[in-house]
């Protein structure tokens, strides 16, 4: 089968130009101006953006809260009808089991039948044994690329102490396995949240009171110091604040290799969303907590300046009827976590792009570049160039709709940006060439997508320490 999208803007993380691009089978085999290959099919993309399809590296199809369980990848429809066609997914070591075979067993038993976009994983430490130390070097070989420890959550299963945070990164740096972190104190939360529920303060206003942005700065300044003490580099989840996004920065100026992401309800909502009456607040509930407009305002500078590297969804699909409700009497059960997989594309288009905070190019760096780069899918994902794979999203600009739940497609009671307008549409989306969204319709099936191996992206201290000469290399 082969391919010519002709005339659309291509737009990449560093230039934009009007031109075609030939596919066959699954690959992007030219670029250029006025191709005329003979193909099977030529789609005139005049007036429409053509851009990467999005890598979103922050998606739990699997997480489990307190005995509630999110949406999976039955559901993943979502991601590619707005424009995500990649997502990578944390996925907590089972007790008794390695990394690898949690994954592969995940991955035979549910994934591979269901899912509708590609997707690779990120490993969650959940039993720190030497065993488990000791097969971190060698997931590489398998293609995975990136581990995840929880300082949050105190109590659950994949909650990490400073000792399983430092060994994991003292066993990664050597094999370009990138460390990421959720970072929030744990103790501090533990206690403020029971001080709150003693005094009868049990709405979800009060999730957002005893996890504070101080919670945030602190435990990600000790993750960074973990990481320089390891001599590895780090990878902050979610960053919510500013001082968090500060803490952050400063650190990298020192030659630190820090890196951090933020994601789209932290740019869009606020903590008082979180009090709207008659339990509405608990759709907003997750973790770190909301913050206020002018953590936002910062957010919005720092991904548009580069001192936050990607924008992800940290998508969640919690139902609010059934499950959100668990914590109507104390929050502390109100499972944590809000979906957003479907959103991200049109949210950072319309309030990004379209109000002038960061450039086309910015966001396709943020959305699409960055995060395939990250955690080790750059050789296929993430960007139009010949011999990529054919991931591509045709956006339409002239469109204007409002977000509501009635399409969504993520079998979710709920939508956390109902009633936001979105400008711009995705009209069309490629999966490795083949059609699988026309004009924002899925038209794809259950198993589509594609497990895609990464190579590490080895964010290494390299050459001379004792002037801190970071760089990012590419082992892979
Ligand atoms: O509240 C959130 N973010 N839920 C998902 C799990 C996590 O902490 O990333
Ligand atoms: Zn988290
Ligand atoms: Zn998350």
């Amino acid at each position: 089968m082969s391919l010519l999208i002709k005339n659309g803007t291509i737009v990449t993380a560093v230039d934009e130009f009007i031109g075609d691009i030939l596919i066959e089978e699954e690959k992007i085999i030219a670029i250029g101006k006025n191709l005329d290959n003979k193909v099977d099919q030529v789609v005139d993309a005049t007036g429409k953006y053509v851009l990467p399809g999005g890598v979103d590296q922050h998606v739990h199809y699997s997480f489990d809260f307190k005995g509630e369980k999110v949406r999976g990848f039955e559901t993943s429809n979502a991601a590619i009808v707005g424009g995500t066609t990649t997502v990578i997914e944390f996925v907590d070591q089972k007790p008794g089991k390695g990394i690898a075979e949690t994954i592969f067993d995940y991955d035979k038993t549910e994934v591979s039948k269901l899912a509708m976009v590609d997707y690779s994983f990120h490993g969650v430490i959940c039993e720190p044994t030497d065993e488990l130390f000791e097969e971190i070097p060698t997931l590489p070989d398998k293609g995975l690329t990136t581990i995840k420890l929880f300082m949050a959550y105190k109590g659950l299963p994949n909650h990490s102490d400073d000792e399983a945070i430092f060994k994991a990164l003292k066993a990664s740096k050597d094999a370009g396995i990138t460390v990421m972190v959720h970072a929030e104190n744990a103790d501090v939360i533990d206690v403020l949240q029971k001080e709150y529920i003693s005094k009868g303060q049990t709405d979800p206003y009060f999730h957002a009171l005893s996890r504070p942005p101080l919670v945030e700065v602190e435990a990600t300044q000790r993750a960074i110091n973990l990481a320089a003490l390891a001599e590895a580099p780090i990878y902050i989840v979610h960053v919510t604040a500013k001082e968090v996004m500060e803490t952050i920065r400063t650190s990298h100026n020192n030659g630190i290799p820090v890196y951090g992401e933020t994601c789209t309800h932290y740019l869009m909502l606020d903590k008082e969303d979180l009090a709207r009456p008659n339990f509405e607040g608990a759709k907003y509930v997750c973790s770190p907590a909301l913050r206020s407009e002018s953590d936002r305002n910062a957010l919005w500078e720092a991904i548009n300046n580069g001192w936050l590297n990607a924008v992800s969804s940290d998508h969640c699909g919690f139902n609010w009827e059934t499950q959100k409700h668990m914590g109507v009497d104390n929050f502390t059960y109100i499972p944590n976590g809000s979906p957003g997989i479907q959103n991200r594309l049109g949210i950072l288009w319309t309030y990004g792009v379209n109000t002038g905070r960061i450039s086309r190019q910015r966001l396709v760096d943020l959305y699409a570049t960055t995060p395939a780069r990250i955690n080790g899918l750059a050789h296929r994902k993430g960007h139009i160039g010949v011999g990529m794979d054919a991931d591509i999203v045709l956006y339409e600009p002239n469109h204007t709709s409002i977000i509501t739940n009635e399409t969504s497609l993520h079998g979710v009671d709920f939508n956390i940006y109902e009633g936001f307008k979105q400008e711009g549409k995705v009209d069309k989306v490629y999966l490795r060439g083949k059609l699988m969204v026309n004009d924002g319709k899925f038209i794809g099936e259950q198993g589509e997508g594609s497990f895609i191996p990464g190579t590490p992206f080895g964010l290494c201290y390299e050459g001379d320490k004792t002037e801190k000469q970071l760089q990012p290399i590419n082992k892979g």
